[in-house]
């Protein structure tokens, strides 16, 4: 009798946790904590809503439960600083989802909501549900820096770059789905966003409004207008295997890559496919002061002669002399300039005077003889 009460309790606990970790219909009243019942995941178990870690917290997103590698691919609201353990995570019986923690509440999806049940798609892609049962709000139309297999990115859509490998915080570059028919790169920063400062783009402008980004389910990466047709292939095919699942992302590097992961072979992500080949194209990976220089085909920041890190370990902040520059009204004559070389050197424009100038020589001498130039690009 007592064999088979435990056998019992012992059938009833494993039902139960089958039942929290295949929860894919999520109702009203739910909650979440980051210690216990942290996440929702889908069906398959491969995708998981809810807490994960985050620097020293914990910050609340979706991301790969079912793999080695726990890879996030949505953060919500990336830009607020992670929670502590004390935070919970609440699916109002208003049918809005509230991150309750001690800086207040935040809402993730818009405040207005009123769902009736939520699910974690075995897609990746987390739902909320009116009464009758139409989609209100769906992750897949809020994309930060990641897009999975059927997701597209819609006209006059971002997808922003993390911080760095491990923080996904906003970072400093963009891919835009511009409303002209252009996907293009940009510096998060840059003024306008014009082609200027833009580093990539697909050329497809005058194609119409509306043209999206397709991640197809083939994972296949193009553009689709209007009409549904594929006007430009970003990757030449589709790279579909079975027991592989992909996503594709735009780096905090700022180039964007198309990824796989194999379910069978004890692997780490491949990128199958990078929108460039140079790791320099980014624009303002290294901030002012510095240039980009590949070792390796491994981008490296180094900072002009006579300058050094602002920030050794932060590319972005820049580089700052080393030395104190003489102001322009210093009449010293026995003070000395002279001009370095650095070839094959890209830098991003930023013009202060434009000369005729036949040779290297004349330019140098221009340079040195005009007190207010400290630099000069031949
Ligand atoms: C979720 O469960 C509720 C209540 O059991 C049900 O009414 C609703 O249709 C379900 N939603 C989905 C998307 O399965
Ligand atoms: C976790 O979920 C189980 C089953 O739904 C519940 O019994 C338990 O109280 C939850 N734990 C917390 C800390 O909410
Ligand atoms: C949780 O909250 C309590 C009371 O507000 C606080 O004393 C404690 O430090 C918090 N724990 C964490 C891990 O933040
Ligand atoms: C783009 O699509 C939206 C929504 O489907 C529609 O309202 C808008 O008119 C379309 N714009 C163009 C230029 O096709
Ligand atoms: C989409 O592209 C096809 C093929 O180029 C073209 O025939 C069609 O008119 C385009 N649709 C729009 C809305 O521009
Ligand atoms: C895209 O690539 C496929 C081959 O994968 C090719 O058949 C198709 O014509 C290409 N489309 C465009 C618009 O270049
Ligand atoms: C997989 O790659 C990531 C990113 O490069 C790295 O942080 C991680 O340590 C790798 N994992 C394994 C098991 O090699
Ligand atoms: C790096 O420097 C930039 C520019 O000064 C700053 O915005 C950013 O917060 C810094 N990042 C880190 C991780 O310190
Ligand atoms: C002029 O510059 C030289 C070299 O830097 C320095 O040794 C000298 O003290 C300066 N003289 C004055 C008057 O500033
Ligand atoms: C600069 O680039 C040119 C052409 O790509 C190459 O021939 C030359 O060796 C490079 N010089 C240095 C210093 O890398």
């Amino acid at each position: 009798m007592e064999f088979l009460r435990i056998l019992v309790f012992i059938a009833f606990v494993l039902a139960r946790s089958e039942a929290q970790q295949r929860q894919s219909n999520i109702s009203l009243g739910s909650s979440l904590t980051p210690d216990e019942n942290s996440t929702w995941l889908s069906n398959s178990g491969l995708y998981a809503f809810g807490f994960y870690k985050e620097g020293n917290g914990f910050s609340v997103g979706i991301f790969l439960a079912g793999i080695r590698e726990k890879t996030v691919v949505w953060t919500a609201n990336r830009d607020s600083p992670p929670v502590t353990s004390n935070a919970t995570l609440v699916f109002t019986s208003e049918g809005s989802l509230v991150l309750q923690s001690r800086e207040g509440n935040k809402y993730i999806g818009d405040s207005a909501l009123s769902s009736s049940s939520a699910s974690m798609m075995d897609s990746g892609n987390f739902v909320l549900y009116n009464s009758n049962g139409r989609i209100i709000w769906q992750s897949f139309d809020h994309p930060t820096d990641t897009l999975l297999p059927t997701q597209r990115l819609l006209a006059e859509k971002q997808l922003i770059s993390s911080a760095s490998e491990s923080d996904h915080a906003s970072g400093i570059f963009m891919l835009a789905m511009q409303s002209d028919g252009n996907l293009v790169q940009y510096p998060v920063k840059s003024t306008p966003l014009t082609s200027s400062n833009a580093y990539y783009a697909s050329d497809t402008y005058g194609n119409g409004g509306n043209v999206s980004l397709v991640f197809d389910s083939d994972a296949h990466l193009y553009l689709m207008n209007s009409s549904g047709v594929n006007i430009r292939n970003i990757t030449n095919k589709g790279y579909y295997r079975k027991d592989t699942i992909f996503l594709m992302r735009i780096d905090w590097d700022g180039l964007f890559r198309l990824y796989s992961f194999s379910l069978n072979v004890n692997t780490n992500w491949t990128a199958e496919w990078a929108s460039s080949n140079d790791r320099c194209d980014p624009q303002g990976l290294c901030g002012l002061n510095g240039f980009c220089t590949l070792i390796d085909q491994e981008a490296d920041c180094k900072c002009l002669p006579g300058f050094d890190f602002v920030d050794k370990g932060n590319w972005t902040a820049g580089c700052e002399r080393n030395f104190i520059a003489d102001s322009c009204g210093n009449n010293n004559k026995s003070l000395r300039y002279t001009m370095e070389e650095l070839p094959n050197t890209s830098w991003e424009e930023d013009t202060y005077s434009v000369l005729e100038i036949l040779d290297k020589e004349s330019c140098i001498q221009a340079c040195l003889d005009d007190c207010n130039c400290e630099a000069a690009f031949y």
